[in-house]
Formats: C-alpha cells, sequence, structure tokens
C-alpha cells in the first residue's frame, strides 16, 4: 500500500491531433478530431494539444471546438515563440476550462544558425520574452526547447531557468529528430534536474521521434531520470516515423510500476477503442505485431504456448487483453442473436453510441447476418466504427452495375442520390473501381485525386467483409473515407462517397 502512495504521478500530453496530424496521410478533419478527442477525455489523458492554432483556419477552428467541448483535460494549442502565434493560440484555447499555451523556440547550434538566423542571446531572449508575453494571457504555459537533444548543454540550463523564472509551468524537452538513445536521454534529464536552479518550480516534459525506433525506450528513460510529464500519440503516429506511442509508455509503466514507482493516470481500459477510432478516422493502420494494439499482441499461435496458458496464463501473459480493453472472450453473434445481446458486445468493444446510433446500427448488424452465418467482434467493430464516423451524405449511392473481364474495357454505371434527384453516369476505364470512381467524378464534376486505395478483408472466409480506405486529394486538402461491405465493389464506392461527402460539406456547409 506504502509503496502505491509514493508512486510519482506521470502527465501524460496527447498530440495526435496536432503532431500525429502532421504525418502524410493523417490529415483529419474537425469531426474526425471531435472523435479523437471524445475517445482522449475517456482515457483520461491529462492534455490534449488541439493544434497548431496558426497554421489554418481549419486548425484554429478545430482547436477553438475542442477546446469548447473537452471538461477534464488541459486544452493546448502549439504556437512558435512570436506574439502573432502566441495571440491566435491564446484566442482558441481560452474557452477552454483548462487551457494551456505551448510555445517554443529551437535551441540546438545548426536549427539556430541555419533556420532561425538568430544568436543563443537572441533565442534567450526571444524565449525568455515570449513565455512572459503569453503568461500574461494565460496561467498554464508550457516551452518547448526545439532539437533539444541535440542543443548544448549549459545553454539548455540557460534557456531553462530563463523560461521558469518567466512563468513557464512545464518544460518540454524533445528529441525532435530521433537522434538520442535511452542512456543518454536519460542523462540529459537528471542534468537538467541537477543544473538548473530552479526546476523545482515546473514540470519537466519530454517528446520524442521515433526515427532510431527508440522513441519509448528514451521517454521511459527519461521518466526514471525524473520527467514528469511524457508527450505522444496513440499508435506511435507522427512525422517521419512517429512519435512515441503512448499506449506503450502507459502499459509499460502500468505493468512494471514497482520497477518505476510511477503511474498514470490513464484509464487503460481505454486504449484499444481509442487506438481502433485513431485508425479508422486517419486510414493508418497498426501493423499486426505492433505492442499493445496490434492484431498479434495478444494472440498465442505456438501449441506450447497455448498449453502453458490454459494451464496458467500468467506463464505467457504479461498482461491481459482486458487490461486494453479488448475483451478476451471474441463472442460470435449471429441473425437470431437479439437487442441486448448486440448491445451488451457493442459496450464491451467500447463503443457507447446514443440511442439513434445504436438503433442504426443494429439495422446494419441485422443485414450483414442475413448476408453472412456468423457476425464476429472485427465485423462488429468495423460497423461501429463506419456509424461513428457517418458523415451528412449530400450524395447518396442509389444503385451500380458493373460489367467487368479480362476480355473486355470495365464499365461503371453509377446513380446517385443528390438533393432528391437521381443521377446516373457510365464510364470507362482499366478497372472496375477506377471506372466506378470515373462516373462519380462526372456526376459531381469534381477534379479530385486519388492519393490511396487500400482494400482488407476484415475477417477470414469467402463470405468476409471487406473494408475500403480512400485518401482523397483536392488542392491543399485531404479526405480520408471508409466504406464496408461484403462486396469489395460496393465497398470501394461507399468509401469514395465517403470522402467526397466530406470534402462537399466542408466546401460548401449547409
Ligand atoms: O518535435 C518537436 O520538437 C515538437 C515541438 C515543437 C514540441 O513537436
Ligand atoms: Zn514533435
Amino acid at each position: 500500500m506504502s509503496e502505491i502512495q509514493n508512486m510519482r504521478r506521470i502527465h501524460v500530453f496527447d498530440t495526435t491531433l496536432r503532431d500525429g496530424e502532421q504525418s502524410p496521410g493523417c490529415t483529419m478533419n474537425l469531426r474526425d478530431k471531435m472523435l479523437v478527442a471524445e475517445h482522449l477525455e475517456a482515457l483520461r489523458v491529462d492534455v490534449i494539444e488541439g493544434g497548431f492554432a496558426i497554421a489554418s483556419a481549419g486548425d484554429f477552428e478545430s482547436v477553438k471546438a475542442i477546446a469548447g467541448f473537452v471538461k477534464n483535460a488541459s486544452v493546448a494549442s502549439l504556437c512558435r515563440a512570436l506574439p502573432k502565434d502566441i495571440d491566435r493560440a491564446w484566442e482558441a484555447v481560452q474557452g477552454a476550462k483548462r487551457p494551456r499555451i505551448h510555445t517554443f523556440i529551437a535551441t540546438s547550434p545548426i536549427h539556430m544558425e541555419y533556420k532561425l538566423k538568430m544568436t543563443p542571446d537572441e533565442v534567450y531572449r526571444q524565449a525568455v520574452n515570449m513565455v512572459k508575453y503569453a503568461r500574461n494571457l494565460c496561467g498554464d504555459v508550457e516551452f518547448s526547447l526545439e532539437d533539444c537533444s541535440r542543443s548544448e548543454r549549459p545553454f539548455i540550463y540557460r534557456v531553462v531557468e530563463g523560461v521558469i523564472a518567466a512563468g513557464a509551468r512545464t518544460v518540454n524537452i524533445p528529441d525532435t529528430v530521433g537522434y538520442a538513445v535511452p542512456d543518454q536521454f536519460g542523462q540529459l534529464i537528471s542534468d537538467i534536474r541537477a543544473n538548473v536552479p530552479n526546476i523545482a518550480q515546473a514540470r519537466i516534459s519530454v517528446h520524442c521521434h521515433n526515427d532510431l525506433g527508440l522513441a519509448v525506450a528514451n521517454s521511459l528513460a527519461a521518466i526514471r531520470a525524473g520527467a514528469d510529464q511524457v508527450e505522444g500519440t496513440i499508435n506511435g503516429i507522427g512525422e517521419r516515423a512517429g512519435n512515441t506511442a503512448l499506449e506503450e509508455v502507459v502499459m509499460a509503466l502500468h505493468t512494471r510500476r514497482e520497477f518505476y514507482q510511477a503511474e498514470t493516470g490513464i484509464d487503460t481500459t481505454k486504449i484499444y477503442a481509442t487506438s481502433r477510432c485513431v485508425v479508422t478516422v486517419t486510414g493508418s493502420r497498426v501493423q499486426a505485431n505492433k505492442a499493445i494494439v496490434g492484431e498479434n499482441a495478444f494472440a498465442h499461435e505456438a501449441g506450447i504456448h497455448q498449453h502453458g496458458m490454459m494451464a496458467n496464463p500468467l506463464t505467457y501473459e504479461i498482461m491481459t487483453p482486458e487490461s486494453i480493453g479488448l475483451p478476451r472472450n471474441k463472442m460470435v453473434l449471429g441473425k437470431h442473436s437479439g437487442r441486448h445481446a448486440f448491445e451488451s458486445r457493442l459496450g464491451e468493444l467500447g463503443f457507447h453510441l446514443d440511442e439513434a446510433r445504436t438503433q442504426e446500427l443494429f439495422g446494419k448488424f441485422k443485414d450483414l447476418a442475413d448476408r453472412k452465418k456468423t457476425v464476429s467482434d472485427a465485423d462488429l467493430e468495423a460497423l461501429a466504427h463506419g456509424v461513428q464516423t457517418m458523415v451528412t451524405e449530400r450524395v447518396k449511392l442509389d444503385r451500380f452495375n458493373v460489367t467487368a473481364s479480362n476480355a473486355i474495357t470495365p464499365v461503371s454505371t453509377i446513380r446517385l442520390e443528390r438533393d432528391g434527384k437521381l443521377v446516373e453516369q457510365v464510364a470507362a476505364s482499366d478497372g472496375p473501381i477506377n471506372a466506378s470512381f470515373k462516373a462519380i467524378n462526372q456526376i459531381l464534376g469534381l477534379k479530385v485525386t486519388l492519393e490511396s486505395f487500400q482494400l482488407n478483408a476484415i475477417t477470414g472466409g469467402t463470405d468476409a467483409q471487406c473494408e475500403a480506405t480512400v485518401r482523397v486529394r483536392d488542392g491543399e486538402r485531404v479526405y480520408h473515407g471508409r466504406g464496408i461491405s461484403t462486396d469489395v465493389i460496393e465497398g470501394s464506392i461507399l468509401a469514395y462517397l465517403q470522402a467526397l461527402n466530406v470534402l462537399l460539406e466542408e466546401s460548401n456547409p449547409k
């Protein structure tokens, strides 16, 4: 008991919606971001970084909307150490229950010389003055020394001391380029603690990138050396090789709490649902053998392991699937399953939908159960994510007809419903899916680029549902769509239409 009372509390700062979103292909629209923020609240992260308010009007609106919606976590906006950036960040977060301004400037010789074209003294003054400026607006200011792991020790100590004296409550030590290794990064934190006289007046945070695959290891080394806050993203998404995968740090601390003598405030049973939500809205899948949330993370295939597991799960299991919110027993539902069984399984899988959405989903479940003998957890999850991420349908598929063979050019006839009217178009192309997308573009008069297209079977078997995900670009903006069906062409058309419906809604809101 005393051991638990002495545990250090590590704060979890989630930047899925900012640093995570910066990674290629992970762009999210406002609805997607709100859905992720809802999951992050349920997960009980301490801070949600909603975006980089000055980056675009869309970023500003998202941060503002998240600030207005989140009840428990602090909501931060990133901003450069410049008055106009800080003003914009404050404008976006000031409506939050717990607003935070997160400002940064680079401190490494290479960044200062080539990127900022500033001397160390100028950088120091800018950092201190901008923290003071931000503190005049907001009581909670975090300051980051960009590229800190490649900065010089005496300068790090000077800047950290200066910004704490200026009012920063959290000082973040980023390994911006993923260059650090655990022993060295842990030592950096120890040295900062030993050499900055006023360090006790602020929380030390760490923010690691995964270029050498060491982001989680570096973060844990830093925590062991005394860092109080860890930054990262769900599933480790982020620029280049990504950020620290928060679910991995959280479960490492949870599983090895006696070693670390530290814990987070995270409700670990919400990890799985949050991870799935991020996969759905970004279209960025996690590898099957990814720690904690990969498809095989809790699968015991080898006979000798299965035998051990049956005798005593602890033989091969260091944490339970239930601890991350993944039900152990895969329950199979079918067309005779009632609403009660359906709803209770949905709850076990981490979905808590309102009555209208539950009803909608139950209808889809019954349709699928008619087409497929059994409906697995994976099927149910796919349907539930589909309903959760449903968009306003400006255009709807009425029907399609495809003629394809290896002897003729494939032709697709698409009929869409738009503003209560049916519109039909025929198009030919090198494949039936391409022909269908072409027909849709012609109906809607759009010139968009299909940047990525993926088809996956959700379960095994010839009657499996397929999940199609698309990424469509219209100029600067990127839109994701997802469609599921037992028919690959229908699934693909639905995914494409979902992406275009978001585009239509965004370009012409009602
Ligand atoms: O990687 C980095 O240095 C960052 C900071 C701006 C916090 O994302
Ligand atoms: Zn970063």
